[in-house]
């Protein structure tokens, strides 16, 4: 390497550091023959700050599971599981509130119109947190939540942050077929229930889980 790159990679490596301190941790590669950029790998919050938790688990996932009250024969009234797509907000505006791009041409949805009561999970068994440690998504340690509350439909500016919220992270909804009605969509969430560390589920208000701090950047999580 040149004498000169040298100090700008230093200034760069510090101002990386820097943006990696708080709830960030950040590691220099001890192997210093090629030098890299250091990894910077967001943390999860630690375990007390439950609705921290929560609000790192919901920002990271792009999908949840959403259970309805099936409304279809023949298993009305039965509890009917399935993926969507969600966004709580661009990579780094996270809101909390999981958005959702419907259309009542989807089974669920078809549920939601009788009965918009349900409720929705998603788990760090999404991404490479629980792998990378060793946990098993059913562990508790592999930090998973579940909302209860409804799917209810939203409009005007609330639409619009849905809009960025979904389309930056799941690019494809933009192509899909306009004829289907496809209408923006929320979690409203009643309670928020967290499995993250050993001693049993905790609960969250949604008072709690929106003041709660949001994770800053989830492009930082590798
Ligand atoms: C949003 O607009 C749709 C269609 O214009 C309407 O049916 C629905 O009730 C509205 N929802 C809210 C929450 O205002
Ligand atoms: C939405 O959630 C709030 C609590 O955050 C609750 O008070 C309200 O009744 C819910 N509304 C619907 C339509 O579920």
């Amino acid at each position: 390497m040149s004498a000169p790159v040298r100090p700008r990679l230093a200034l760069l490596l510090g101002v990386l550091c820097w943006f990696c301190s708080g709830s960030w941790v950040s590691s220099v590669p001890s192997v210093p023959s090629v030098p890299s950029v250091p990894s910077c790998r967001l943390q999860i919050p630690p375990h007390q700050e439950v609705a921290r938790v929560a609000r790192f688990v919901a920002h990271l996932c792009d999908w949840a599971t959403l259970a309805t009250v099936s409304s279809r024969v023949p298993v009305v009234g039965q509890p009917f599981s399935n993926v969507f797509s969600i966004s709580d907000g661009p990579s780094d505006q996270s809101s909390g509130v999981p958005y959702l791009y419907l259309t009542p041409m989807e089974i669920s949805v078809q549920d939601l119109q009788v009965n918009p009561v349900s409720s929705m999970s998603m788990s760090l068994a999404q991404t490479d947190f629980c792998r990378d440690a060793g946990y098993d998504p059913q562990s508790p340690l592999c930090a998973h939540i579940i909302f209860s509350g409804a799917v209810i439909q939203i409009n005007g500016s609330e639409a619009n942050f849905a809009k960025k919220a979904l389309f930056s992270r799941h690019p494809e909804m933009m192509d899909w077929p306009s004829d289907h009605g496809w209408f923006f969509a929320k979690f409203n969430i009643t309670l928020v229930w967290v499995l993250d560390y050993f001693g049993g589920v905790k609960t969250v208000s949604p008072e709690e889980y929106f003041k709660a701090s949001p994770v800053p950047n989830r492009n930082y999580w590798p």
